[in-house]
């Protein structure tokens, strides 16, 4: 299991401390004090406010430029003065030093000792919840992820919706939902009639069992490359078969079914991802047919040409077919009753489809059928969608052309390099610890080579480039930590109760300064569907530590005892960043 203390942690038991992280409190604290000189209200304040681009102009500021308008005097003028005053209070806030103008900013410096040392205090008191808010309390939320297609291999396209699904349900774990994961397994559908064709024409069931994807993804090609009329006409009946609960036809379908699950179950497994439960399509064939006959009484649908349908153009969202001329179901009917029943059965607060970004029209067409047919919860629905990944040139890799890569050649190409990177670094042979090492860089590289991407971005897929143990790399970032760790083992350092508190040097304000944005990435991470964001921050402070680590003496300087507190501060706020995107650290690398 991927590091289970964050995930399991449950927002409300050990967070209540943290109903507002140490950034928004002061925030608060001085709109208050600015609300005293205008006529904002104090939430509107607070939003504003924002951290100056360089520590040297303060840690955060207020913009006078919305006042402006309002009193209609020079933004800098309303600063000058608003700062002026603010700096004349008696009761100033202890954790503010200096108050001035910039230009058309009024900018707030901090008592960095008493900043550092509350930061301190909050990332220790709760090790491992550092980060957490309780913004989705009481709430919960289906995430539908991963969702590969059966009798095939799991490829790079599942790949991505499996890592984003997991790196989102554990935001939302962070920001206190509860969050429900469902794998929705493809294993339903008008291509399983060819495949029980194929099988039927040419197949052997005690074949199947050696090498269960690869033949049947064979049998495939082979029905689609004899594709005629009849053929066609006879795959259509297997699946009508299947459809009307044929006992012979079904009972291959389930082998199938379990098989293809089998071989999940690998990727998951290395992947160290689970699901709260895994359905299918097969589960909501009936059901549909069913809607679809509803929405025929209604009105909403039509038939046209034997299919029965609905328009949608004139919302711009084309024509969605629900029902096929040969009366068996389709995706998107099946899509209506698994999302009925998903809100019967959990009552969710709002469902997450991490599907990629071609299905956008289907999502539409989705969202806007359950609206007609009176269902005002579909705006808890929303598709996060990902884009593709393309081949070190840029192109498309498709299933037809056979370019597609599979999961199982990632693993396999990523988990050779780094045990020969291991390798090179160490005498001895690898023992099964060092493995099990390998199998989380693995992850790590894999995790981090797409999460680091804007989900909706394309990505070139290299994966010699993920696996570096040097530059915007998960390994990277495991190495930083391992290193940390590695130091304050050799300064036999013991984290103290009560911290040395001493005024930090710029260098080091600004490493505490990284650590304090943490959990306002993680509440920002959550309300923008962006797991990047908790990437990207990593690397940030993976890099400010590096910058501290290279110009700041550690071991026999007089501020060793200070500094090694700052590096455990660090690799424990790395720690928490990596897992919420589902990468597990190690101590030694
Ligand atoms: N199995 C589908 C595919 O691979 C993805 C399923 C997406 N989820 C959904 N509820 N339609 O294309």
């Amino acid at each position: 299991m991927v590091n289970k203390e964050l995930k399991n942690i449950s927002p409300t038991e050990k967070f209540k401390k943290a109903k507002r992280y140490y950034f928004e409190v002061i925030k608060m604290e001085l709109s208050s004090l600015i609300s005293k000189y205008t006529e904002l209200p104090k939430k509107d304040i607070a939003s504003a406010m924002s951290k100056p681009p360089s520590l040297n102009m303060g840690d955060v500021a207020f913009p006078c430029f919305n006042l402006a308008r309002i009193q209609k005097k020079s933004p800098k003028v309303i600063a000058k003065e608003m700062a002026e005053s603010l700096e004349k209070l008696v009761e100033k806030p202890k954790i503010i030093d200096k108050i001035e103008a910039v230009g058309g900013y009024v900018n707030f410096y901090f008592n960095r000792e008493i900043f550092s040392e509350q930061i301190y205090r909050r990332i220790f008191d709760n090790e491992y919840t550092y980060g957490v808010n309780e913004s989705g309390e009481g709430k919960k939320v289906v995430i539908e992820m991963s969702s590969p297609n059966i009798a095939k291999s799991f490829g790079i396209g599942h790949l991505r919706s499996t890592i984003i699904g997991e790196a989102l349900s554990r935001i939302y774990a962070a920001n206190g939902y509860k969050t429900i994961k469902i794998n929705y397994l493809g294993d339903w559908g008008t291509q399983f009639g060819k495949l029980i064709y194929g099988l039927k024409k040419w197949g052997d069931l005690s074949k199947l069992e050696e090498d269960p994807i690869n033949y049947l993804q064979d049998l495939y090609i082979k029905t689609n490359l004899e594709i005629n009329e009849d053929v066609e006409s006879a795959s259509k009946n297997y699946f009508r078969l299947m459809e009307e609960g044929d006992k012979e036809i079904l009972s291959i379908w389930k082998k199938i079914r379990e098989y293809s699950i089998k071989e999940f179950n690998k990727v998951y497994d290395l992947l160290g991802i689970s699901f709260d439960l895994v359905s299918g399509e097969s589960e909501y064939s009936k059901r549909g047919q069913e809607i679809v006959e509803e929405l025929l009484k209604r009105g909403i649908a039509k038939e046209s040409k034997g299919s029965i349908i609905i328009d949608l153009e004139s919302e711009g969202k084309s024509v969605g077919i629900l029902r096929k001329s040969d009366g068996t179901t389709i995706y998107l009917s099946r899509d209506l009753a698994a999302a009925v029943d998903r809100k019967k059965r959990y009552g969710f607060d709002e469902m997450i489809y991490e599907v990629g970004s071609e299905q956008k029209l289907h999502f539409q067409q989705l969202f806007s059928i359950l609206d007609k047919m009176g269902y005002k919860w579909n705006h808890q629905l929303r598709h996060i969608a990902h884009g593709l990944y393309l081949g070190k040139d840029g192109k498309k890799l498709s299933t037809r052309q056979g370019s597609s890569i599979k999961m199982g050649e990632i693993w396999k190409y990523t988990f050779d390099k780094v045990t020969s990177e291991l390798r090179k670094r160490q005498e001895t042979l690898l023992n099964d610890e060092d493995l099990e090492k390998a199998k989380k860089i693995t992850r790590a590289a894999i995790v981090y080579g797409d999460i680091s991407n804007f989900r909706e971005n394309d990505i070139k897929y290299d994966l010699d480039t993920i696996v570096s143990m040097e530059g915007d790399t998960g390994p990277y970032l495991l190495y930083s930590y391992a290193r940390c760790k590695s130091i304050l083992r050799k300064l036999s350092y013991e984290r103290p109760k009560n911290p040395l508190i001493i005024k930090p040097t710029d260098k080091e304000y600004r490493l505490v300064s990284k650590f304090s944005e943490f959990p306002e990435i993680v509440l920002k991470s959550r309300i923008n569907d962006d797991p990047s964001t908790i990437a990207k921050y990593s690397m940030d402070l993976a890099k400010e530590f590096n910058s501290f680590y290279t110009q700041c003496k550690v071991k026999g300087s007089n501020r060793e005892e200070y500094r090694a507190q700052l590096i455990d501060m660090y690799s424990s706020v790395l720690k928490n960043s990596l897992n919420l995107i589902g990468i597990e650290t190690v101590e030694r690398m």
